[in-house]
């Protein structure tokens, strides 16, 4: 039986967040850092289970972005994961589907960085063509390495963003996109 559960940070049980450690440990085979764990909360989750088991997970947490300077709610993805074993059947998109529905009502618009593209692409995400920086105290700092992995959704508020803009970042630990 497929159950999807969508729940805040806070309302995780602890052996849901031990089944998340699993996944995600198994997802990225053990290259997901505490810094990528920590970013994972204090938004919503969507908590795929099969017959009980966690099968897909992903995030929306908010973010400030800003579009030539103009700064706009954003509702951005982290941790979306499938078992390995499970990977191909639509989970992850059966995910990233209740993470769409979560952005296009609540944020002015979705974005995510991500190394996997036509499964975004698949889903209406659009790449951001534009330059990419992050804002420090000495200044706009550009984060050309990010190029090609950072993707938009549109919403009913902003459905059709300038992807040639530029579009930046606040600093935080770890990857700042
Ligand atoms: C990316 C990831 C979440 C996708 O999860 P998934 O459950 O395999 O996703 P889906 O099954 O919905 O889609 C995966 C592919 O299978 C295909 N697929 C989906 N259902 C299918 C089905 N019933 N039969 C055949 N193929 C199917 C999709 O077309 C998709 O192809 P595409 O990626 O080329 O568009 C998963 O590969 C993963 O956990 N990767 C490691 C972590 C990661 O990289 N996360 C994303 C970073 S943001």
């Amino acid at each position: 039986m497929i159950q999807q559960r969508v729940v805040q940070s806070d309302g995780l049980t602890e052996d849901e967040r031990a089944q998340m450690r699993a996944l995600f440990a198994a997802a990225w085979a053990g290259r997901f850092s505490q810094e990528d764990w920590d970013r994972t909360f204090g938004g919503l989750h969507v908590l795929r289970r099969v017959d009980g088991e966690l099968m897909a997970h992903g995030a929306v947490i908010e973010r400030t972005l800003w579009l030539d300077g103009a700064p706009l709610r954003v509702g951005y993805l982290e941790a979306v994961a499938t078992r390995p074993a499970n990977q191909g059947r639509g989970h992850g998109s059966a995910v990233v589907d209740a993470l769409d529905a979560i952005v296009r009502e609540n944020y002015e618009l979705g974005a995510l960085s991500t190394g996997r593209r036509s499964f975004y692409e698949r889903l209406g995400w659009l790449l951001w063509r534009g330059p990419l920086v992050v804002r420090t105290a000495e200044g706009d700092t550009p984060t050309p390495e990010e190029s090609g992995a950072i993707f938009v959704l549109p919403t009913p508020s902003l459905p059709d963003p300038d992807l040639d803009a530029t579009l930046a970042c606040d600093p935080r630990p770890g990857d700042v996109w």
